[in-house]
């Protein structure tokens, strides 16, 4: 990386790409992506955006060939193609941590290696597995593909062994899942940390995260939980981000169960949960990232503001958004992805700074709903 112009190769098109782009242009890197489709929000973007198959050894390596480091935006690149560019090419985060967080057994058994408390789970493939799993850990149970899933795509609740049947029925037969109990939960958490080429860690505040239908609607900074689960969570990420090599974004998303914390799973990249870091803190994740796999000292972390709530935008038809609802609240930070609305589809977000996490939650909230005559809910 002697270059002046440090170019980084972002494996996907999708709005986090479109960020980390955001966060590039400030610090003079020159980002090029490889997308999926055609119609992926970055492609109109950037006058370079090539669209390929990330899992065609060729297709990757003409991509790689003029970057100086490649990174990823999202889990559906195999690792063992992306290890064919490491004799020429700096892949951050490395193969070895994508092989890992890709898979969610493969993080239940480095985790539990680790000893990182965990949910029970156990590892079944095939109808019979995955009912003897919801027998051993008694009904109801969470039924989730090992690999593949995300916002709640590949989660199943499932009530009794009647059910299983039909979820076994409907997935190949080879399909790996984690199996777990489906808990009470207090509440959910997550936080990012950054890893840096050097080592250097720097960890962002510990948020609460509210999914429904296994989807994140908000996210509010910071978490009001005790002192105690915040510096817990903070040390669980940060040992794992240590354990694994990550150089890069690692968000971890904890339950808080009985007043206890347990690991849910990892993303070794910029996460849903962290976007509010864009305006709230004085290095966002997208900032961080690029200085982490390029090999640049980190940014702070510190939120600059005493709160921030982040509402995403989940189209509930395929009705055009309406910008102007949301942008008549001039304090809300209005981030729209460009992606086509199909009901349940994530196409945008907004961030409200305020003083109280639950104050600048309902102003976004009503941002949001501005949008919702035009098709969108909070
Ligand atoms: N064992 C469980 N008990 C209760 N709720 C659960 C359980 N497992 C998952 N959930 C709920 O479903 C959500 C989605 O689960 P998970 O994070 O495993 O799926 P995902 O689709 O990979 O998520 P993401 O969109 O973050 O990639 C969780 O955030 C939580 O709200
Ligand atoms: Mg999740």
């Amino acid at each position: 990386m002697a270059r002046d112009s440090l170019v980084v190769g972002v494996i996907g098109g999708g709005q986090l790409a479109g960020m980390l782009w955001e966060a590039a242009l400030p610090l003079a890197l020159d980002l090029r992506v490889l997308a999926r489709r055609p119609d992926d929000p970055v492609v109109g973007l950037l006058p370079d955006a090539q669209v390929g198959d990330c899992n065609d050894p060729g297709t990757l390596r003409r991509f790689a060939a003029g970057c100086d480091v490649v990174t990823v935006e999202h889990e559906l690149v195999e690792p063992m193609v992306l290890e064919t560019l490491a004799a020429t090419t700096a892949v951050r985060p490395g193969p070895a941590v994508l092989a890992v967080v890709i898979d969610k057994a493969e993080q239940r058994r480095r985790l539990r290696g680790l000893g990182i408390p965990l949910p029970p789970h156990l590892i079944a493939v095939g109808a019979s597995q995955l009912i003897e799993a919801g027998h051993e850990l008694g009904w109801p149970v969470v039924a989730k593909v090992a690999r593949g899933g995300y916002d709640g795509r590949g989660v199943e609740f499932v009530d009794g062994p009647e059910d299983m049947v039909a979820l076994a029925r409907r997935v190949p037969d080879d399909a790996v899942f984690v199996v777990e109990p489906h808990l009470a939960l207090d509440g959910e958490i997550a936080v990012q940390v950054v890893r840096g080429a050097d080592g250097a860690l720097v960890t962002y505040p510990v948020v609460r995260t509210v999914q429904t239908d296994g989807i994140c609607r908000f996210v509010t900074a910071p978490a009001a939980i005790d002192e105690r689960l915040r510096r817990q969570a903070a040390a669980i990420a940060g040992r794992i981000a240590e354990d694994l090599g990550v150089i890069g974004v690692l968000a971890v998303e904890l339950f808080v169960v009985n007043g206890t914390l347990v690991v849910n799973e990892l993303a070794a990249r910029p996460h849903n949960t962290g976007h509010y870091t864009i305006e709230a803190c004085t290095t966002s994740q997208f900032a961080n990232h690029l200085r982490a796999v390029c090999g640049l000292p980190l940014g702070a972390p510190d939120l600059m503001v005493p709160a921030a709530a982040m509402v995403n935008i989940i189209a509930s038809t395929t009705d055009p958004l309406d910008r102007r609802g949301a942008l008549a609240h001039p304090a809300a930070q209005v981030h729209l992805y460009g992606k086509a609305p199909r009901p349940g589809r994530k196409v945008g977000h907004v961030t409200v700074c305020g003083a109280d996490p639950d104050e600048a939650l309902d102003h976004a909230r009503r941002a949001v709903a501005d949008l919702e005559t035009a098709g969108a809910t909070a």
